[in-house]
């Protein structure tokens, strides 16, 4: 997606060889204008998909999932990092997400009342690097008996493993914007799967 890859060459500030800075655009300050030409992409992408659940984890997931769920017309459900007092112990699936960017261990969780066998659910996220978080995610739908129909990514980390393991699934992947390389402080671009 050309704009999204104008803001990151505009906007974002390569952190290191590994991490590109984006909080001014998308996870912290958010950009809405941005976010919503993003969720027409992947409604455009996904909408012969019979998607019934939009499903991401927080926070910064939040933001691009609810504007695509408010397009297909269905209910965002987001994953959480902590269990809240009001969920008791049998009521929610659960799955693990270690992260190598910053090295924690995060259990997931989601209410068994928001995700069951009929659904068909799209996973929305802001960065793919190492696909933890899609796999946590992907493991959840997998215990609720639902199904995934595929993956939208604002921003892939292409030099990192997680596309290639997510595809080694079959799961299909959709990346508005696939970085190369953040080498000598300048991004390179892969083309993105919406331009293919
Ligand atoms: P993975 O899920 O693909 O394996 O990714 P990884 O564990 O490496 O990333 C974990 C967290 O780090 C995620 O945020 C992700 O958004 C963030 N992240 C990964 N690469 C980058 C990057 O290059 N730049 C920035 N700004 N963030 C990156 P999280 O732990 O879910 O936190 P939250 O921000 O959603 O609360």
């Amino acid at each position: 997606m050309k704009l999204l890859e104008q803001m990151v060459v505009n906007d974002g500030k390569v952190y290191s060889n590994n991490v590109l800075k984006v909080d001014s655009f998308i996870n912290h300050q958010i950009d809405p204008k941005l976010m919503l030409e993003m969720a027409k992409t992947f409604y455009e992408q996904f909408k012969n998909d019979n998607i019934t659940k939009i499903l991401t984890i927080e926070a910064s997931g939040i933001a691009p999932a609810i504007l695509v769920a408010n397009l297909f017309n269905v209910p965002m459900v987001f994953a959480k990092k902590s269990v809240p007092s009001t969920l008791t112990r049998d009521s929610f699936y659960e799955a693990q997400v270690y992260s190598y960017t910053k090295n924690v261990t995060n259990n997931i969780i989601v209410s068994k009342d928001f995700l069951n066998k009929e659904d068909k659910v799209l996973i929305i996220d802001d960065f793919l690097a190492n696909g933890q978080a899609v796999l946590g995610l992907s493991d959840l739908i997998d215990k609720a008996g639902a199904s995934l129909a595929g993956v939208g990514i604002l921003i892939e980390k292409s030099f990192q493993d997680g596309r290639k393991i997510l595809e080694e699934k079959n799961i299909r992947v959709c990346s508005l914007c696939r970085i190369a390389s953040l080498e000598d402080g300048k991004v390179k671009f892969n083309k993105a799967d919406d331009e293919l």
